[in-house]
Formats: C-alpha cells, sequence, structure tokens
C-alpha cells in the first residue's frame, strides 16, 4: 500500500511579513550620522531600511506577521498549536512575546515561548518546530522573527547604526504525511560558539541595573568568520541529504552584508538567480531576515511549490545554522 511510503514532515503551509511604513534611505542616515550613500552601498549592499514607529513593537510586528501567514494557510487561530518567537528585542522580558501573539491572535489553544540565538533564531526556531511536529507533540508551530534593533543602535557609532532594519517574518509549519520526494523541512544544523561572544552583543539586558543596552559588534571580526562558518553550515546539510548545490533552487541567506551573501554563493558555485537578496531593501533585520528574504522571494514568484530552498544565518553568539526546505 502507498500510505507504506509516507513520512511525516513539517511543512511550510503559510507566510507572512510585516515592515514598518517608516523607510530611512541611506542619505537620510548621513543627515544623523558621519557616513555616506557610496561608504554603505559599497561595502554592506544596503540601500535603506525600515524603521518602527512606537506601536510597532516586536510582538505587534510578530502578530501581524503571523496573522498574515496564518491566513494564507488558511488555519484558524483556534486551531494553532503553538508559537515560537526568535527576538533579540522583545517588548518586556516577560511575559514572552510569543504569549502576547498568542493574545493578539486569539490563538487560545496555542502555548509559547520567545527563542534567543540573535540572527540565527529563525532558523533555531525552525529546528525547534521541527522536532515538536515529528514527535507528534502540536500538528502546527508558528515561527515569528520580530525585531527592533533601532530601539538598540548606538547612534554615535557609525560602524554599526546604519547596518540594522526593524521587521518582521513568520512561517506556519503543519505536519503533513508527504512522500519522500515531496515538501517539508529536510534537516536543520545548528551550532554555536560561545568563546566569540565578544565579537557580537548587546551590552546591557533588565537583570542588569543602570546598563544601557545598545549593540556593540566587531563587524571586521564577525566577517572574517562568517564566510566559512556558513559554508560550513550548507555544506552539512547538503551532505546529509545527499545533495550538491546544483540540486538547490534557491539559496536564502540571512541578509547582514551582500559581500557575505556573495561568498557563500561564490563558494557553492550558485549564480545570483539563485540568491535571494533582499538586505537592500530591509539592512539586517536579524530574527527577522530569512523570514522576510522567504516571504519576498514567495511574492515575487521566484520561490515556488516543490523547489528545494537552503537556508542559512549567523549571528551573536556566536550562533549559526541551515535548514533544507523543500515548498
Ligand atoms: O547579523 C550578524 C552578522 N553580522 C555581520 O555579518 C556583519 C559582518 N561585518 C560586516 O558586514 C562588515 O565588517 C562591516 C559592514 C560592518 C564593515 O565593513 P568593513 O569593510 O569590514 O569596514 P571596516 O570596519 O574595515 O572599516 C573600513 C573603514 C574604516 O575607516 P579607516 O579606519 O579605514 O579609516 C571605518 O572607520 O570605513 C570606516 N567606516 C565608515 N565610513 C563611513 C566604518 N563605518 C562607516 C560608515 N560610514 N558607516
Amino acid at each position: 500500500m502507498a500510505e507504506q511510503f509516507l513520512l511525516k514532515r513539517a511543512v511550510l503551509t503559510g507566510i507572512g511579513a510585516y515592515l514598518p511604513e517608516q523607510i530611512l534611505t541611506n542619505e537620510d542616515m548621513a543627515k544623523r550620522v558621519d557616513t555616506s550613500d557610496d561608504w554603505i552601498v559599497e561595502r554592506t549592499g544596503i540601500r535603506q531600511r525600515h524603521f518602527a514607529a512606537p506601536h510597532e513593537t516586536a510582538a505587534y510586528m510578530g502578530a501581524e506577521a503571523g496573522r498574515r501567514a496564518m491566513e494564507q494557510a488558511g488555519l484558524k487561530p483556534e486551531a494553532l498549536g503553538a508559537i515560537i518567537v526568535a527576538t533579540s528585542t522583545p517588548d518586556q522580558a516577560f511575559p514572552a512575546t510569543a504569549v502576547r501573539i498568542q493574545a493578539a491572535l486569539g490563538a487560545k489553544k496555542a502555548f509559547g515561548f520567545d527563542l534567543s540565538a540573535a540572527c540565527s533564531g529563525f532558523i533555531y526556531g525552525l529546528s525547534v518546530a521541527d522536532a515538536m511536529l515529528r514527535a507528534g507533540q502540536v500538528r502546527s508551530v508558528l515561527i515569528i522573527g520580530s525585531e527592533v534593533y533601532s530601539r538598540i543602535l548606538n547612534f554615535e557609532d557609525r560602524t554599526t547604526c546604519v547596518l540594522f532594519g526593524d521587521g518582521a517574518g513568520a512561517v506556519l509549519l503543519e505536519t503533513r504525511e508527504v512522500e519522500k520526494a515531496g515538501p517539508g523541512l529536510l534537516s536543520t544544523h545548528l551550532y554555536a560558539d560561545g568563546t566569540l561572544g565578544d565579537i557580537l552583543y548587546v551590552d546591557g539586558a533588565t537583570g542588569q541595573k543602570d546598563k544601557p543596552c545598545h549593540l556593540v559588534m566587531h563587524g571586521r571580526e564577525v566577517f572574517r568568520h562568517a564566510v566559512n562558518l556558513l559554508a560550513g553550515a550548507v555544506n552539512d546539510a547538503l551532505a546529509e541529504n545527499s545533495l550538491t548545490p546544483a540540486d538547490i533552487d534557491l539559496l536564502v541567506p540571512h541578509q547582514a552584508n551582500r559581500r557575505i551573501i556573495d561568498g557563500v554563493g561564490k563558494k557553492l558555485g550558485l549564480p545570483a538567480e539563485r540568491v535571494v537578496v533582499t538586505v537592500d531593501k530591509h539592512a539586517n533585520t536579524s530574527a527577522a531576515s530569512v523570514p522576510l528574504a522567504l516571504a519576498s522571494a514567495v511574492a515575487e514568484g521566484r520561490a515556488k511549490p516543490g523547489q528545494l530552498l537552503l537556508l542559512e544565518a549567523l549571528g551573536g553568539g556566536l550562533t549559526w545554522g541551515s535548514a533544507l526546505l523543500r515548498l
């Protein structure tokens, strides 16, 4: 019987995005700090970023992105099993942003929690959701990356404040019985190296009194590690699935710097048309960057059902990871 050969997989059934209305171009940034459009474009590929208005918090934007993903999938909020929010910029230390979003969506039966893995948070979230779905704990998980880095940027530091933006992206994963060549998450690979914790961090938290709370990055150091670590994560995903780069329809990388994105694409030998780039429009939105890039590729018709997508990210921790997904 054909049923014998069906596999239980976490399948992407909906995707949503939310970007704040306010857009700041590089020229706008040059009015605030000593920088230029030329420098930012040449070193990073960034042309503009969205900055949140006061009401656009991680919970607000995450709920909007989540609602759009649920609507696309046609899943009623009360049927949702769980919500995972990857964020470094939660509205509050607690309740978790995920629980605020649970209330906003009316997802009465869902449990929820936040996950802290900086820019890799969405990939970490996919991995946790995949395990929960395959274990049968729940049948649907909303994974949201939502960030308001504009609130933790140090506008006295031109080497970091021009690099980041705000936004949220969400995917709904649901358990489905599929054939081997069918859709779903095929693998996730997660990594961390805490000995590199001081090259990218936020210098405060709610547990510390009277401390400023700003992002600090030794960009050159992070850059030095990024391409090799990301290529390693991507190669591990390919090896585990007995695939080669030629099998990948689209690389959906973390959007930190165009030069890092191109570096990974080049190592894999992928032509530009098979690499998704949104860093020009969104800048680095940390945990929101991969789902925002994926949502944009889907909206533009570049990412289609049946295609094989390789997602990757690296961020503070250092943490990094990859996920192989068939749409
Ligand atoms: O999402 C988490 C992961 N994060 C990343 O992957 C970021 C990784 N790092 C990077 O993307 C890059 O290292 C940066 C974009 C942060 C910096 O690019 P870079 O090519 O490594 O520049 P640099 O730090 O070596 O700086 C080059 C020059 C310096 O001037 P001098 O010392 O050569 O005279 C900087 O002072 O550029 C200067 N500079 C700026 N100039 C104009 C630094 N920031 C700016 C700026 N505008 N905003």
